[in-house]
């Protein structure tokens, strides 16, 4: 039975490494996070996803799951550690690699002859050959007698367990016997999805290229929103009626483009190509615009000094994740230029970002003016008290 290592047991890895359990192996998730480590072995889990402490209770049942602080010697590595951006002294915005770089140390150090190490963690082009050049290094084995490949993650929150199992995966390596060999390992987990082998670069490639489409393709929207703004018409109705086009798919505008997928993974191209990826740093720029536009546009509505409503904090409806957050953006712009902020987000108990949360029902019955940031389950319910005051709707869900 083959041993497979998670380097990394956070919102990827630790569904990865219960899964891989659950599918015949033996797991050890390792992680530097001593606290994460002791919660996990007593088989308790530390995030929030459906599903996932029953299936935990189950492969810690099994004796084939342990998690460790401490790397371990094994047949196979999957680093799953995060990939943030950073902005340098320079003003450009660029990956920052380094949780990779020290996954990649210590897979080097108990790595042996033979081994495979896999990069999940969503990464700028010739990473996969990076992970290869550091476990070379640390582990004194030469490139050609182990194997590395990219297998990028491509599930949602929400639906992990569902999605691992069933999407379909990439799996590319500079070395296709190397590829070969770790659709292999995955094929007792990818239940109902194909896996595809490539080549590392286009592995690599691949998943920034999925989320770069979408994020050009809500700056599409988001511009759009705008034009719609000066025609006085509906942008969701026209994007609706453009979409009966058989070959047209127009996403919808929002307050901006959060979480820490799709307005991070463009600059992982960008930042390699600069000077030819002009419209992939336009539509970043499009995004992250978009909550000063929507601040200037409800002063025409309501001048500073008013109480506002901001109806949904977190990155995207349904979700209590506040990872850069364009919602969170625009109240501090909207506190800054001198507005009383009332953050209206229910899918988080506590304060949020620095406000004090409040309850739908208290934030309409305090604020002159709503701006519906998120088109969340409980808002899309209480249309009608959202409609006791004017409000400035970002996301369509008063329609
Ligand atoms: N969360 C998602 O929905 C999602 C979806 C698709 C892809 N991804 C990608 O998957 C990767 C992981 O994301 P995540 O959300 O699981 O991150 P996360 O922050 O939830 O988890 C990362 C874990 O790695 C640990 N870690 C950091 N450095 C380490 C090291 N050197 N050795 C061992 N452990 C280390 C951290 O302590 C943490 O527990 C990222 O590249 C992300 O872009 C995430």
């Amino acid at each position: 039975m083959k041993k497979i290592e998670i380097m990394g047991c956070g919102y990827i890895g630790l569904p990865t490494a219960i899964t891989f359990t659950l599918a015949g192996y033996e797991v050890c998730g390792f992680d530097i996070q001593e606290s994460v480590v002791k919660t996990l072995n007593e088989g308790k889990i530390h995030i929030v996803e459906p599903g996932l402490q029953e299936a935990m209770d189950q492969a810690m049942a099994t004796g084939r799951l342990h998690f460790t602080a401490k790397p371990e010697p094994a047949d196979v590595f999957i680093i799953a550690v995060q990939t943030p951006h950073r902005d340098t002294p320079e003003g450009k915005r660029v990956s920052d690699m380094k949780y990779v770089e020290s996954a990649a140390r210590s897979v080097g150090q108990v790595i042996r002859p033979g081994g495979l190490c896999v990069l999940e963690s969503t990464s700028p082009p010739y990473s996969t050959r990076l992970v290869e050049s550091i476990v070379s290094e640390v582990s004194g084995i030469p490139a050609e007698n182990f194997m590395t490949a990219h297998c990028p993650e491509r599930i949602i929150p929400g639906r992990m367990l569902i999605e691992l199992r069933e999407n379909d995966r990439i799996i590319g390596s500079n070395r296709p016997e190397s590829a070969e060999y770790a659709k292999e390992i995955y094929t007792p987990v990818v239940t109902k999805g194909t896996i595809r082998t490539t080549d590392d670069l286009t592995a690599e490639m691949c998943k920034l290229t999925e989320n770069t489409f979408r994020d050009i393709n809500i700056a599409y929207a988001n511009e759009l929103s705008k034009v719609c703004d000066r025609l006085g018409i509906d942008v969701f109705n026209l994007i609706q009626l453009a979409n009966c086009h058989p070959r047209v798919n127009v996403h919808t505008p929002g307050v901006g483009v959060g979480g820490h997928c799709i307005a991070v993974d463009p600059w992982f191209i960008h930042e390699k190509f600069e000077d030819i990826t002009p419209l992939i740093y336009e539509a970043r720029v499009i995004n992250d615009g978009k909550p000063a536009w929507v601040a200037d546009r409800i002063e025409k509505d309501v001048a500073p000094g008013a109480k506002v409503a901001v109806l949904g904090m977190s990155f995207k409806a349904n979700i209590d994740d506040i990872r850069e957050s364009p919602s969170v953006e625009f109240a501090n712009i909207l506190q800054q230029r001198g507005y009383e902020v009332l953050a209206c987000e229910p899918y988080i108990s506590h304060e949020v970002a620095g406000f004090a949360n409040h309850s739908l029902e208290d934030a309409m019955a305090q604020c002159d003016y709503a701006v519906i940031t998120l088109a969340h389950n409980e808002f899309k319910e209480k249309k009608d008290l959202i409609a006791t005051k004017p409000y400035y709707d970002c996301v369509g869900l008063m329609r």
